[in-house]
């Protein structure tokens, strides 16, 4: 297959915003417990936080965190979770039907989350609770002292305000599952006020209002515009969630959800502007898509386990495998939220360890990372400057939710600080290999730098605790510069990383 790629660095889509490359984890499962709280474990440290997996958690470099929930956080009573951990209640969450200890709570993941070089991005429980209790969890976390909140964290052990940024106002309350399930009005209304009394705390601080849980909602995308027609001003971003899965065994039309989730985007795009014109507001709303990844493999299994199982302790719920062929759709997926990086500002993987994660531990045994952990680490670590508007001409085919979907998936950024591009490319072809011919204009002198690849395996194989690294990525070979083009042969179901210097 022929691939012609047109590359121009005066050709740009928008600035990326490091958050692109943001994560999610909830109370839920073996997330917290056992992901990355387990004391006695071997690898904890003093605080009881797994050394392991906070390691494989650094090295990508994530910007973001979106915590504590998920469904969760719509029955979590944030006081639960501060002062002596001897005196913690143990609750029952009704989002998941199990026991929470509340032995993490707010200042301990603070410290996890500082190690791991993470800010924080709290939701506050819009469902069964409201703005008074959402206030009060504000001034607790944010504010220096001197308050009757400010001092009870003080006096348990947390000297300095953590100065949270970003505040989620509730989560997926479009959906009939979640505790405090409002209508777009109701949820508009007090989103509204939530997010104003936000700002009169802090105006520096950002808000993300409730978007529909997935695009297959009834209400999907009603939702959106009745909810921004109620907090268009006060807030910062809508958030966008959905997963994906490859259900009917096609791969071809699996990696076409792809592109459908570029028209989600650009429906929930067009809703924000239609609000925005109509409420003649100068301010602008940007899209947080927090909680995205693939997540089939387990799921009618793990609900009816779920919703019979009696109020265990962090029990092993979520903990999908991924495989190769999961690893090429993540690749591309990142690929789109960097050619949609002019509206799309924030994105989370959902979620981080265990529960449709990137990252597997057992308890008391070791901790591994799964094949999707790769695209999403490469889009972070060099998926950061510039994002590209590039030309590709390639075979097309059509699946069952799109048509004309392209054979080669092309993302391209340009850090022009540190004078380098880097594509990313997914050949989906099932059995031809795709003859590139990149035309790089308005770049000095480009020189291949890296290539990383992933490729040749079969689209089912797994990594594990016995085969921790048998779908890794290698360095790639037969793609060079020649008379300023990048040329050369990707293999049929393969990921590449091209990184160049280009002056
Ligand atoms: O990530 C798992 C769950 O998926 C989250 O709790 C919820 O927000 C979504 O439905």
């Amino acid at each position: 297959m022929k691939a012609r790629v047109t590359v121009h660095r005066d050709f740009r889509i928008a600035s990326i915003d490091h958050r692109l490359y943001s994560a999610f984890i909830e109370h839920m499962g073996r997330a917290i417990y056992t992901g990355i709280y387990e004391p006695g474990h071997p690898s904890a440290d003093a605080n009881g936080f797994r050394q392991d997996v906070l390691k494989f958690v650094q090295d990508l470099k994530i910007p973001a965190i979106r915590y504590p929930g998920g469904n969760f956080v719509s029955a979590y009573r944030w006081e639960d979770g501060i002062g002596p951990k001897d005196q913690r209640p143990v609750r029952l969450d009704l989002a998941w039907r199990s026991k929470e200890t509340n032995q993490v709570g707010i200042n301990e993941f603070a410290i996890w989350a500082d190690m791991a070089g993470i800010d924080m991005m709290l939701a506050v429980n819009l469902g069964s609770r409201g703005l008074e209790d959402a206030r009060d969890f504000l001034e607790y976390v944010n504010f220096p002292g001197g308050t009757q909140l400010s001092e009870l964290r003080r006096s348990h052990g947390t000297e300095k305000p953590h100065d949270v940024k970003m505040w989620c106002l509730g989560n997926e309350m479009d959906g009939p599952w979640q505790v405090g399930h409002k209508t777009a009005i109701e949820y508009g209304r007090l989103a509204d006020e939530t997010a104003k009394a936000f700002k009169l705390f802090d105006k520096s601080i950002e808000t993300v209002v409730c978007g529909s849980s997935n695009d297959g909602m009834k209400t999907y995308p009603e939702w959106e515009r009745q909810v921004l027609e109620e907090c268009y001003e006060n807030v910062n971003y809508i958030s966008l969630h959905k997963y994906f899965g490859n259900q009917s065994g096609d791969t071809l039309n699996f990696f076409g959800k792809i592109e459908q989730t570029g028209r989600y985007i650009q429906t929930i795009g067009g809703t924000i502007d239609y609000v925005k014109a109509k409420k003649r507001a100068k301010n602008s709303v940007y899209i947080c898509f927090d909680e995205w990844n693939v997540w089939y493999h387990n799921i009618e299994e793990d609900g009816r386990r779920w919703r019979s199982w009696d109020w265990p302790e962090a029990p092993a719920l979520l903990e999908e495998t991924y495989n190769f062929e999961d690893a090429l759709f993540v690749a591309g997926l990142m690929n789109e939220f960097i050619r949609r990086s002019d509206r799309v500002k924030i994105a989370c993987i959902a979620q981080l360890v265990n529960v449709i994660a990137p990252i597997r531990a057992e308890k008391g045994g070791p901790a591994w990372r799964q094949t999707i952990y790769y695209p999403y680490q490469f889009a972070s670590l060099y998926g950061r400057g510039e994002a590209l508007n590039i030309a590709v001409e390639c075979k097309t085919y059509d699946c069952a939710v799109e048509n004309e979907v392209k054979y080669l998936d092309v993302a391209g950024v340009h850090d022009r600080e540190g004078g380098t591009l880097t594509l990313f490319v997914v050949n989906r072809h099932l059995s031809e290999a795709a003859d590139l011919d990149v035309a790089l204009h308005g770049f000095t002198n480009p020189r291949l730098i890296e290539h990383l690849v992933m490729e040749g395996h079969d689209l089912r194989a797994v990594n594990g605790p016995d085969h921790p690294e048998r779908v890794v990525p290698t360095q790639g070979n037969g793609v060079g510069v020649e008379d300023g083009a990048l040329k050369g042969k990707l293999a049929a179901l393969s990921y590449h990383v091209l990184r160049l210097s280009v002056g």
